[in-house]
């Protein structure tokens, strides 16, 4: 173990027309800073996530870190971007600067806001995490870059509306109890089922319950090194992370299976000395409800093409034998793409202080196990957990 989470920082996730990139990141670096309970002149390294593609004229963000206090003057900070799994890249980073002795401290934070944009151009800024030379003209944006992949994996193992209406509507459930999530409704599986007014054809087989919704928001972590985080009030350590980058284009992978996924799991477990079954829950990358069955069989929780069972016989609730999603996901939590690994991050380490609301704390947490990806399985990022003090 060479690093610990100390503190979190999160901003509600939803549409927020009254802040800006520069206002999240300060209001969600300013919490972490203090829920660490260090001063801004202790941080020795500033890495920001930050994907924007086309969201925010102002391209040029890393510095508007500093914006939280004067005593973060003159700290090297650093942007960096890769795709949907932007906010973990930045935790990574983070983790390796600990490593190499280059950082005793590192504040991540990860942002995006999405919503002042029109529909269509985010769908266009989010098709920049695909490989246009090839996929530049997929209808509906990312969306229709999984109505794709639902599509095809309906026709090789048969209809699986059920199972991902199932997904949704657990992700809904759980993340009607999180204070931070964008959509706090239980929709139920009878809403999430049905293709209806409210709930409308978005791409292939996938409804709008089906999606991850457009959101704003900020979400940062404090990373310490080992001694100085035993020092502190509390201290979630990584026991493993694992990246894998896979091709680009679709056409060079066979997309149902999440290979980069499937790996970035068995090098996180392997390093961890570490099996699936040892996890206490996981937090996945549910940006569209087939990604996330798509990862139940990646992760190893099931055969390929068995997905299904996972949701159907209540593994994957949080009362089951592996809750995924406790907090509610992207699904719920919303997903600013640059902010949405940092979450997952303060999400798991909350979850092992007990530091969640009653109705999505699990009894006694141990390990939890975070999976975030950008692309269609492009950048895979698994980091695994547990409470040290
Ligand atoms: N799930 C459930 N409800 C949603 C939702 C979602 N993803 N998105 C919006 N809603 C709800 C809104 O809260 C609103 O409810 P209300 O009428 O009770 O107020 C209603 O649906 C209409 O909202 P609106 O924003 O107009 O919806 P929309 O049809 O314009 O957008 C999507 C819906 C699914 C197209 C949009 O959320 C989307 O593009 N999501 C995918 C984002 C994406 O690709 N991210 C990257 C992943 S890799």
């Amino acid at each position: 173990m060479t690093a610990a989470i100390i503190g979190w920082g999160h901003t509600p996730f939803g549409k927020y027309d009254a802040e800006t990139v520069e206002s999240l990141i300060v209001k969600a670096a300013r919490q972490a800073l203090e829920h660490a309970g260090l001063e801004a002149h202790e941080v020795d390294e500033i890495v920001l996530g930050h994907f924007n593609a086309g969201f925010s004229h102002q391209e040029f963000t890393a510095a508007l870190v500093l914006q939280t206090h004067e005593g973060l003057r003159f700290k090297p900070a650093t942007r960096v971007e890769n795709a949907c799994a932007t906010g973990s890249a930045a935790v990574h980073q983070g983790i390796k600067s600990i490593a190499a002795k280059q950082a005793r401290t590192v504040l991540v934070v990860g942002v995006e806001q999405m919503s002042t944009v029109s529909g269509a151009q985010v769908g266009e800024n989010l098709l920049r995490a695909s490989y246009l030379q090839e996929e530049s003209s997929i209808q509906g944006g990312f969306a229709g870059v999984f109505g794709n992949i639902a599509d095809a994996y309906f026709k090789k193992y048969g209809d699986q509306s059920d199972a991902l209406a199932h997904i949704a509507a657990k992700n809904h459930r759980n993340g009607a109890s999180n204070p931070y999530a964008q959509l706090r409704k239980d929709f139920g599986f009878e809403f999430c089922r049905n293709v209806s007014e409210k709930n409308p054809v978005v791409a292939g087989p996938l409804k709008r319950t089906d999606c991850s919704p457009v959101s704003d928001g900020a979400a940062a972590v404090v990373l310490a090194d080992i001694p100085t985080a035993l020092s502190m009030r509390r201290a979630v350590a990584f026991r493993s992370t694992a990246h894998v980058q896979d091709f680009l284009p679709i056409s060079r992978r066979d997309i149902l299976l999440f290979e980069g996924c499937e790996l970035a799991w068995k090098k996180a477990l392997s390093s961890a000395r570490l099996q699936l079954s040892d996890l206490s829950f996981v937090e996945t990358h549910d940006c569209f409800t087939i990604a996330e069955l798509l990862e139940y069989e990646a992760m190893g929780l099931t055969a390929r093409g068995e997905g299904g069972k996972a949701i159907m016989e209540g593994w994957t609730a949080i009362d089951g034998k592996l809750p995924v999603n406790p907090s509610g996901g992207l699904k719920s939590k919303g997903h600013p793409v640059g902010a949405t690994g940092v979450s997952m991050h303060a999400m798991t380490a909350m979850q092992l202080c007990a530091e969640m609301p009653d109705a999505i704390q699990l009894a006694n947490p141990q390990i939890g196990g975070i999976f975030n990806m950008g692309g269609a399985a492009v950048a895979n990022y698994v980091s695994i957990l547990e409470r040290i003090r």
